[in-house]
């Protein structure tokens, strides 16, 4: 089975899982944790390289004060809570994002998580919080203005790869599968750039009903696409995954 090597997650559906049980769409975020441990844990067995998980958007900031509260508090209550087991597992923790906008002793902790799993060589596992596609684009290019203008970069010298090197997920190969769940079938300004050539995977099951067996499920779906990256087919054969039979789309 050809595995992908970077999963990107869209965890949709809380609020609707808890208003559907007449809980408080908060209750819907508390169950939420469980999904994502269970596709943590899947993804370090199945030995996936990277996993990005949309957890917090930019535009999330305007939802009522009390939700915000508590979505900040469950990531404070994880962070402190999985670490550790994190890092047996030899998970790299990084949030992307803008981590301005967070509550300073939230800041403290995620820089105590990323310094603490730094140096792992296991799955690596980005959480989006205060994320946006578009912001993460416009940072890249600002961060390239600057060097323009200071004379360190010839305009004419930017090119993909370097704007790449500048987005938050540098480093990483771009996301091959994106899964999202809440069955609405749009990407929300996840990481624009770099989900170009992703296969799109969408359910309708709700996030706090998603598990290890619907990961794998998704997978086995990546698994029978045929991955062109704009060439033909035959072209494209070296990239076709071994028993592929499903026809695949146009581009
Ligand atoms: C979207 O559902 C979900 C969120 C905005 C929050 C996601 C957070 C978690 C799953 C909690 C734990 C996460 C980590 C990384 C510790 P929604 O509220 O938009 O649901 P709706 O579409 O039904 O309203």
């Amino acid at each position: 089975m050809t595995l992908p090597k970077h999963i990107a997650i869209v965890m949709d559906g809380n609020g609707r899982w808890a208003e559907a049980r007449g809980e408080p769409r908060t209750a819907g975020h508390r169950a939420g944790i469980e999904p994502v441990r269970q596709v943590i844990r899947e993804c370090v067995q199945l030995g996936v390289s990277a996993l990005t998980l949309f957890a917090f958007s930019s535009e999330n900031w305007r939802r009522p004060e009390t939700e915000v509260a508590t979505l900040m508090g469950l990531f404070m209550e994880a962070l402190d809570r999985e670490v550790e087991e994190l890092h047996a597992n030899r998970v790299r923790l990084r949030v992307i994002g803008n981590r301005q906008r967070l509550a300073v002793r939230l800041q403290q902790r995620i820089a105590e998580a990323e310094a603490k799993t730094a140096g792992n060589d296991g799955l690596c596992l980005q959480v989006a919080v205060s994320y946006g596609g578009r912001w993460d684009v416009v940072e890249a290019a600002k961060r390239l203005a600057a060097r323009a203008a200071s004379g360190a970069l010839r305009a004419n010298d930017i090119d993909e790869e370097l704007f790449a090197a500048e987005l938050q997920l540098a480093g990483l190969p771009d996301p091959d599968l994106f899964i999202r769940t809440g069955g609405d079938h749009r990407v929300s300004n996840f990481l624009l750039w770099n989900i170009a050539y992703a296969e799109l995977y969408f359910t309708d099951l709700l996030w706090p009903d998603f598990d290890a067996t619907e990961l794998q499920r998704a997978i086995e779906d990546f698994t029978g696409r045929e991955r062109r990256f704009g060439l033909t087919g035959t072209q494209a054969g070296a990239t076709k995954p071994s028993g592929s039979t499903a026809g695949g789309s146009k581009k």
